[in-house]
């Protein structure tokens, strides 16, 4: 299959860790996380084994959409520092051999960016930066948005200027108005911010809702749970355009881009990531996150590894290189939807909690599969979703926006509540937990957003020396993948599934003697299993490394165990 046939690539060889950088340190007390914190902070994350950071938001911005609505693409925050700060952030993380990629979040402006507010003047050459619609007329004159789409905060996509007398188009929150694609002077501009980025050293992007910036048609949508997409989603100019910053700007650099892609299907994905068509290096996709959720995340439906397993067969075989996740700023807690977050008890045999051993269990899923894996900020020490108790502790624009629409259906209140605390965004955005003390180790001020109670037996300071944490078994297991070819570059093969169990294994064939295999068997469950007998055969060999401490099978998974047995040939 693929294995090794095509170019190494650096980014192929690196672990990369996501940093949502106003949860992650604080070093000035203001209560939100800032750039010399993340600085303070290089080497734990040297330590982990993390090679390239991918920072979410630091621009300037009036966080109607925590820095996802960027008013100057060129700035630094104040409260996030200075461009000074950035450049020694570069440099820090150079020092420590980390590349650093921006996230380029181009699909939408801030209502704030100064493109905008001279866009609002219909007279300006800025004007078509934006897309602006008249009315549509109704019988009694009343004046109807331009189209029917819907928007993806559960929102309207259209506001009414009164001003103007025309609407414009925001398909997320309304201070973040969508750039006019079909205005080359905006891909100009998109192709300078680029280079402003390159050029101050970093090392690529994570580019946001990338395969919807392209607006072929304002026509009325077909019924769906987002009307309207079939205009935009993964277009023909869409995938041009993406060819343009690669050949106008990108190719010049030893760089990367990483998208992030709504709604896309493995076809989609195909072409995005093609490597001969000079797009995405790679994407993110949202399928296996979704396996028990109906309505992208926001109602659950029963788990099965089946079902995961499915899925991530179809991507890790269907593209030639995958980014690896299970968490993002955007998701809830991994620990608390695959895994055992609930269960703080002990397992009764000695080996860890169910909640320690599912975050383990779910580092080894994650670093035994092909393709860059993504780690998020607290993922490696099991953090968990927040403990809210009401609406009011949440910030996320997106849980407001489900809420208002769940009461305007008349969802009861309590089912309102249940659905928004298993999927805001806010869950995977509590500060960091560095340690048991004041605000967990976040900041000396009031913190921005509240910390999980759970800080003080959950953190970092606790994991880092103890040799059986989650902590440590993430290090054990970047280190491990580090040293294997076949764990990183090897052909995935399915082998099989249940609605508890999964098993895979990861191969490189280039004729004997230099064949390696490696089995992975993983419990999703609080049940011990006997292995299916076709399985047992081949998880009998010495365990390389389990999220019991187990080195053996015998026949079975303890609940929530996770094991990889085989032939690796480790390099030193
Ligand atoms: C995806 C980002 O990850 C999310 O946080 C943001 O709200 C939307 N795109 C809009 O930019």
């Amino acid at each position: 299959m693929f294995a090794v046939k095509r170019m190494k690539k650096w980014w192929k060889d690196r672990i990369a860790y996501q940093i949502y950088p106003r949860s992650f340190q604080d070093s000035n007390g203001d209560g939100i996380g800032d750039i010399p914190g993340i600085v303070s902070r290089l080497d734990e994350l040297s330590d982990l084994g993390g090679g390239i950071i991918w920072l979410s938001p630091v621009y300037n911005s009036p966080d109607a959409d925590n820095g996802y609505d960027i008013s100057d693409y060129c700035s630094i925050d104040p409260k996030f520092g200075t461009i000074a700060d950035m450049d020694r952030l570069f440099a820090e993380a150079e020092k420590r051999d980390i590349k650093i990629i921006m996230d380029l979040v181009i699909n939408h402006t801030s209502d704030e960016h100064e493109w905008f507010k001279q866009s609002r003047d219909p007279k300006s050459s800025y004007r078509d930066y934006y897309i602006w619609r008249t009315p549509k007329i109704a019988p009694d004159g009343k004046k109807l948005p331009p189209n029917n789409w819907t928007g993806f905060f559960m929102g309207d996509v259209w506001e009414y200027d009164e001003k103007s007398g025309e609407y414009y188009l925001h398909l997320f929150d309304k201070k973040q108005p969508d750039l006019n694609y079909k205005n080359p002077k905006v891909i100009e501009e998109v192709k300078n911010v680029l280079r402003f980025w390159l050029d101050k050293g970093a090392a690529g992007f994570r580019c946001d809702v990338i395969n919807i910036i392209y607006k072929t048609s304002l026509e009325d949508g077909k019924k769906g749970p987002v009307r309207g997409i079939e205009h935009y989603k993964s277009s023909e100019g869409n995938h041009e355009i993406l060819r343009e910053l690669r050949r106008d700007v990108l190719d010049g650099y030893d760089c990367f881009t990483v998208g992030e892609t709504v709604l896309v299907d493995l076809e989609e994905a195909k072409l995005l990531c093609d490597e001969s068509r000079r797009e995405l290096d790679m994407l993110f996709y949202f399928e296996h996150l979704e396996i028990d959720r109906r309505i992208a995340r926001f109602i659950p439906k029963k788990f099965r590894a089946s079902k995961l397993l499915d899925v991530i067969t179809k991507w890790q075989q269907g593209l030639e290189w995958n980014a690896l996740y299970l968490e993002n700023h955007d998701q809830p807690r991994i620990v608390s939807h695959f895994g055992a977050a609930e269960k703080n008890r002990p397992s009764g045999d000695g080996t860890g909690w169910y909640w320690e051993r599912s975050a383990k269990m779910l580092s080894l899923f994650e670093l035994s599969l092909r393709g860059t894996p993504f780690i998020y900020q607290g993922q490696e020490i099991g953090m968990t979703n927040f403990d809210f108790k009401s609406m009011d502790e949440v910030d996320d624009v997106e849980s407001h926006g489900l809420n208002r629409l769940m009461k305007k259906m008349k969802i009861p209140g309590f089912l309102r509540w249940k659905w928004i605390r298993a999927s805001s965004r806010d869950n995977a955005r509590t500060p960091m937990q560095w340690d048991d003390g004041e605000n967990a180790g976040f900041s000396r001020g009031n913190p921005w957003l509240g910390i999980n109670g759970n800080y003080r037996y959950i953190n970092y300071a606790s994991q880092k020396n103890d040799p059986a944490s989650v902590l440590n078994f993430y290090r054990a297991m970047i280190a491990l993948r580090q040293k294997s070819e076949c764990l990183k570059y090897g052909d995935f093969r399915p082998l099989y599934a249940d609605n508890r169990l999964m098993f895979y294994q990861r191969v490189i064939t280039k004729g004997a003697p230099d064949d390696e295999i490696c089995t992975v068997g993983l419990n999703f469950s609080s049940q011990e299993l006997k292995l299916p007998g076709e399985i047992a055969g081949l998880l009998s060999g010495p365990v390389l490394i389990s999220s019991t401490g187990r080195t053996a099978t015998e026949g079975k998974l303890l609940p929530w165990e996770g094991v990889l047995s085989g032939n690796l040939k480790l390099t030193s």
